[in-house]
């Protein structure tokens, strides 16, 4: 979380920054601040988003700078908890994205020799102890307070004597992009990609001193040299283009994104084997990743009988490993730091490894021993939706690789056409039931529990109406407490083995009155007689209902948070890339 930019070169660099912090807002977003310097450090830092500050960095002169855009981890979000953080001088400031987990000893120490600290921030840390350590050398001061810092961090560093950006990187992400006499530092490459292509990524224990036309890489202390990539990065895909909201956008980019990334995945025939001679595989992801995983899952187990394991990530440290297991980390920003250290286990572990990402160049790809990219283009929605469809088409390729589903072509053609139905079908019935509710469940079976999972999460982190995604199986067992004439329930009810249990469940929970919203199909009559709206799915196989519903469930989502007003590319309290523990 947080985002962080640098600049140093011939441009003003207040203007470079908050374009690029305007980029990464995704990654956080309840304070900002730039730092810039000439011979003396301007900082101006404020609560509230960079996208809505007006002119108040302008006082922020010089053609060198830092910022920030911050998601709040110690110290509520306010003017004086916003980054760049100083020292007691203002020779000194800093930025930060990651934990500094032993800081209150730290800070302890400090405020013992007499140090200041002006706010609650485990960051501020770092900026004291510069100064403390500085005898004239700038490089010299922040190479002697790194190997002090635990936890994770992603650091940008101004003095104001030297005409020099510093940069170093422990387990939080940071990217240096290499242009024309000049260089930039980002959280990712979004706010550099304007300027050049050419990407160089800091490895963990990396610090680089960037200075008017030259740049010193060192690790752990010893000079070193690192390539630069290039990066391809489509600049229109990452901007709204008519629609009201990314999410919106992002939505209807899903029947490209199925194809492309199906297709993707099918390029890696050797990854596909492995899995099919695999004693088991698997999986570690967080949150929407996660339940595209459990989509993986089903279809896996039951079309090719592969036992598939599927973890949170953030459990994955207190459960057993076996070397056995082909374990697949699965992220759309490849930054996420439970998913990377799980991955990382899994290594030490002797496990093989497979990362499927959205995001070239992330950690992920270079913690994995192979690499599958979705190919679904930037994601700016904090709610993922075309990285969800572009996962299950990943693991829809993978599965066509492993001969046990119904077909390459068939699959990619019919969950495409699904996709461009559900995108037209009215949802509103469901919607005006959804926005009068507190609460609501989403319930399916089989494949469709981990849809339903999903639909419910898109729920609760736009509109901010508390949503459950259950097994419909399940639901008797306790939730059925919470059941009442308020309470709708969105349930997934097609033909297949779980069909009839599905009805049964359905009738018992209109025996307790619950508004049911049905999904399934339109000729359907006993779906009919129980559910009080149906929303139709288009005839398909199971990867097309899939893909449909996951389609009509984000709709459902969208149009409620919209009907309440919400903020919906930018939901309260997250952030995109989630990358602290
Ligand atoms: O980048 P990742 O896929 O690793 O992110 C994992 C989750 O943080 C993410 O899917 C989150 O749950 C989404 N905001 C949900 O829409």
């Amino acid at each position: 979380m947080c985002g962080i930019v640098g600049y140093i070169g011939w441009r003003d660099a207040a203007p470079v920054i908050v374009e690029g912090l305007k980029n990464l807002e995704y990654r956080g977003y309840d304070s900002y601040g730039v730092a810039t310097g000439t011979d003396h450090l301007m900082v101006v830092k404020r609560k509230g988003r960079i996208s809505e500050q007006t002119e108040c960095v302008a006082k922020c002169l010089g053609t060198r700078g830092i910022g920030h855009t911050r998601w709040a981890t110690h110290g509520p979000p306010n003017d004086i908890n916003a980054h760049p953080h100083s020292d007691c001088t203002g020779r000194f400031t800093i930025v930060h994205n990651g934990i500094i987990e032993n800081y209150a000893e730290l800070k302890r120490g400090l405020e013992s020799r007499g140090h200041h600290f002006a706010s609650d921030t485990d960051s501020e840390v770092i900026a004291h102890m510069i100064e403390e350590a500085w005898e004239g050398d700038f490089p010299a001061a922040v190479r002697a307070v790194l190997p002090i810092l635990e936890g994770s961090y992603a650091i940008l560093a101004l003095c104001a004597d030297s005409d020099e950006v510093i940069a170093a990187r422990k387990r939080s992400p940071l990217v240096i992009g290499i242009g024309d006499n000049e260089f930039f530092a980002s959280s990712d490459a979004t706010p550099i990609v304007a300027y050049t292509r050419d990407i160089l990524v800091l490895e963990d224990g990396d610090l680089a001193v960037m200075r008017r036309g030259s740049i010193a890489m060192e690790h752990g202390g010893v000079p070193i040299i690192r390539k630069t990539t290039y990066v391809d990065y489509d600049i229109e895909a990452a901007k709204k283009g008519g629609f009201a909201h990314f999410m919106l956008k992002e939505i209807f980019e899903q029947p490209d994104v199925f194809q492309q990334s199906f297709r993707l995945a099918q390029k890696h025939p050797e990854i596909s084997s492995l899995l099919s001679h695999a004693h088991g595989v698997s999986i570690i992801a967080c949150g929407t990743s996660y339940n595209a995983a459990m989509l993986f899952r089903y279809f896996a187990e039951k079309e090719c009988g592969i036992p598939v394991r599927v973890d949170m990530a953030s459990e994955y440290r207190y459960l057993s490993t076996p070397s056995d297991e082909v374990v697949i980390a699965v992220s759309q920003s490849g930054e996420t730091a439970d998913t990377l250290s799980a991955l990382r286990k899994a290594s030490s572990c002797n496990c093989p490894t497979i990362a499927i990402t959205n995001v070239q160049g992330s950690s992920i790809t270079r913690a994995a021993e192979q690499v599958i990219y979705m190919g679904a283009g930037p994601e700016m929605s904090v709610a993922a939706t075309k990285s969800y469809m572009a996962q299950f088409a990943a693991f829809a390729g993978l599965l066509s690789g492993m001969n046990c589903n119904n077909g390459t072509s068939s699959v990619e053609r019919s969950a495409r056409q699904a996709i461009e139905e559900a995108l037209l079908t009215d949802v509103s019935e469901a919607v005006a039931l959804c926005v009068k509710a507190s609460t609501l469940f989403y319930v399916g079976r089989g494949i469709f529990y981990p849809v339903a999972m999903e639909g419910a999460l898109k729920m609760k982190e736009i509109s901010y109406i508390h949503a459950e995604g259950y097994a419909a199986g399940e639901i008797k067992h306790g939730p059925f407490a919470l059941l009442t004439e308020d309470t709708p329930v969105i349930a997934v009810c097609l033909p297949g083995d779980s069909y009839q249990s599905m009805l049964s469940n359905l009738r018992e929970m209109k025996a307790r009155f619950t508004p049911l919203i049905g999904i399934g199909y339109e000729d359907d009559v006993d779906l009919q007689d129980v559910a009080d709206v149906l929303i139709p799915v288009p005839k398909g196989d199971t990867y097309a209902q899939v893909a449909a519903v996951t389609v009509l469930m984000q709709r459902i989502a969208y149009y409620t948070a919209l009907a309440l007003g919400r903020d919906i590319d930018k939901p309260r309290n997250l952030a995109k890339s989630v990358t602290v523990e």
